[in-house]
């Protein structure tokens, strides 16, 4: 009898902590977790035929927000609209595969990073272009507006860009892509995962084997909800430790043709 009080008050505490943690953090919408994201951004964000979203960022953010005890409500803008919505206190989080990066960081605060981004080169099959350094020669350049590869590639040269005039932005990848095949670019700067995606959709096309940059994505939230950010992260680290980020970046990524490709 003794021993079934005890667990019956050890049971009781563990609930009021875990509700007092639960009250320390706040969202746009009670019960609600918004994620600002670009669902044109495949295996991380897409859209379903249905009129839904999947991807890994989708399902890192459902399952973050189950731990949090919140329903997720995923809300698709242009990708340079991400993160100034958190910052207008619109979102709670921005999971758009964003690259940390110093010049974000001063605009909003990151959770530790779940996944590794490379910046590649998409370019025609039969291209001349060979390597990076080949852009150089008066290339073309497309990018999606408003991301890493975009500001990367419009950095100057001494930089380890190409200059402002050899890049166009577009709304999103899959149009910078329609933009190299009917021949507006030279090639496409963009993330790795997104790049085999469209170069697996669209014939005629391949990825060059040097790679142009390597970055960390992370979540983006609010500079001024560190109890939110905090929880988000705790959330993360435990869905890393337990192999859920694991499962769902296998369930998108296929691991095996990825070795197969790498020992050609
Ligand atoms: N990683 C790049 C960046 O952060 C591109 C991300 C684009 N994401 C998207 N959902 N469209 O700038």
């Amino acid at each position: 009898m003794k021993k079934n009080v005890i667990a019956l008050t050890l049971g009781a505490a563990m609930v009021m902590t875990i509700t007092a943690a639960a009250a320390e953090f706040s969202t746009v919408e009670e019960g609600k977790l918004y994620m600002a994201t670009n669902a044109a951004f495949p295996p991380y964000e897409m859209t379903t035929d249905d009129g839904g979203f999947e991807g890994i960022d989708v399902e890192i953010a459902g399952a973050i927000a189950e731990k949090l005890g919140l329903e997720l409500v995923v809300d698709d803008m242009e990708f340079g609209s991400t993160i100034t919505s958190v910052q207008a206190g619109k979102d709670d989080m921005v999971m758009a595969g964003l690259t940390v990066t110093e010049e974000r960081k001063q605009n909003i605060d990151f959770t530790n990073s779940y996944s590794t981004g490379v910046q590649v080169v998409i370019v025609p099959e039969d291209s001349d272009i060979e390597t990076v350094d080949d852009l150089a020669d008066d290339k073309m350049i497309g990018c999606q507006e408003g991301t890493t590869g975009y500001i990367y590639c419009s950095d100057t040269v001494e930089n380890g860009g190409y200059g402002e005039d050899h890049v166009v932005a577009y709304t999103n990848g899959a149009m910078a892509v329609q933009a190299l095949l009917t021949g507006k670019v030279d090639a496409v700067v963009i993330d790795s995962n997104p790049a085999k995606a469209f170069v697996e959709a669209n014939e005629g096309l391949k990825i060059l084997d040097t790679e142009y940059v390597v970055e960390d994505y992370a979540i983006g939230v609010s500079k001024e909800n560190p109890e939110l950010l905090e929880a988000i992260n705790n959330a993360l680290v435990e869905l890393q430790e337990d192999g859920t980020v694991d499962a769902i970046v296998g369930k998108y990524i296929n691991a095996d043709a990825d070795e197969e490709a790498a020992t050609e």
